[in-house]
């Protein structure tokens, strides 16, 4: 129960990673505000988080509007009276490829979504979390330390992600507000699997778990392990970091995972029972990308 009587905001909590957090959270004593757009199924993981004994409420809104962001946070408080955490979480991941092949509508909506609505709700849940002592986690990416072709402008909002999170880390010390970022490698989700909604293909799948020394991709629950620990108190010394969670990715050089027997390959059980997430539970994946 490492984040017992904490209140938490996770953005994008309808699906992938931030439904790990979600549950995670809820699991390590956390009440939660799930906070993603009006189509998700935000509101299921709430009643999937009630249903197993937690506390949990829904904010559907569109991240990316200051009054949404505003609202969100607002409702945190309406609902569970402080915020002591905001998982920062919510982004988007919808085209893959040379630069000739961006249109610029798109460059303008992964940009919006990745880093205004990180802007935002750091925005408004700063006043918030200085009365708590609280703490940021944002959700980065390995991307935005060491570039990935075909992937340039998805790196580059990422890299907003973690140049933000120093300088809030640095200007909030003083009050007490730690932020820190996970940099996850290809997790699970229907991002990074073919097939699943995103646009990766079978062989780019194939490369992100070949360019891990683990083999695989990771899961969503283990990306939310880490963040869980980030946003504790047991992290308490730690701020303005990048934790890289990423199977081995940065060291690697080739593709040092395909020589990986599968016995080793294989995803760890899962324990949370997450049903808008690949790795989850088990046959029973449902999956979106927005
Ligand atoms: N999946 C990966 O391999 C991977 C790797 C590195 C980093 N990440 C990061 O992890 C985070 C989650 O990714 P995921 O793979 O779980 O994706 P996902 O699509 O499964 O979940 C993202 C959620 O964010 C929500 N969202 C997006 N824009 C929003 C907005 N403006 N307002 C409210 N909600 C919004 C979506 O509706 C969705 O439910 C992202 O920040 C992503 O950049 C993912």
């Amino acid at each position: 129960m490492r984040l017992a009587q904490k209140m938490a905001i996770v953005t994008g909590g309808g699906a992938g990673i931030g439904e790990a957090i979600a549950h995670k959270f809820a699991r390590e004593g956390a009440s939660v505000l799930v906070a993603d757009v009006p189509d998700s199924a935000a509101q299921e993981v709430v009643d999937s988080i009630i249903a197993a004994g937690g506390r949990a409420a829904c904010f559907l809104g569109d991240l990316t509007q200051e009054e949404k962001a505003k609202a969100c946070v607002q409702t945190a408080i309406d609902t569970f009276g402080r915020l002591d955490v905001l998982a920062s979480n919510a982004g988007v991941f919808v085209h893959v490829g040379e630069i000739e092949t961006w249109e610029t509508d798109t460059f303008d909506f992964m940009m919006r979504n990745n880093t205004r609505s990180t802007f935002l709700m750091t925005k408004h849940a700063i006043p918030q979390l200085k009365k708590t002592r609280g703490n940021i986690v944002f959700t980065g990416s390995i991307t935005a330390m060491m570039g990935a072709a075909d992937l340039s402008v998805y790196g580059a909002s990422k890299g907003f992600v973690h140049a933000f999170m120093m300088g809030i880390a640095l200007e909030q010390a003083k009050y007490g507000v730690r932020a820190n970022a996970v940099a996850p490698g290809a997790i699970a989700t229907s991002w990074t699997t073919a097939g699943a909604g995103g646009p990766i293909s079978a062989e780019l799948q194939k490369q992100t778990s070949d360019g891990a020394a683990m083999g695989r991709q990771g899961t969503p629950e283990e990306m939310a392990n880490v963040i869980a620990f980030l946003a504790s108190d047991e992290a308490s010394y730690v701020t303005g970091a990048v934790f890289v969670a990423d199977g081995g990715v940065i060291p690697a050089q080739g593709a040092p995972g395909a020589q990986v027997p599968d016995l080793l390959k294989r995803l760890p059980e899962p324990t949370l029972p997450l049903r808008h997430s690949l790795g989850g539970e088990k046959g029973k994946p449902v999956v979106r990308s927005r």
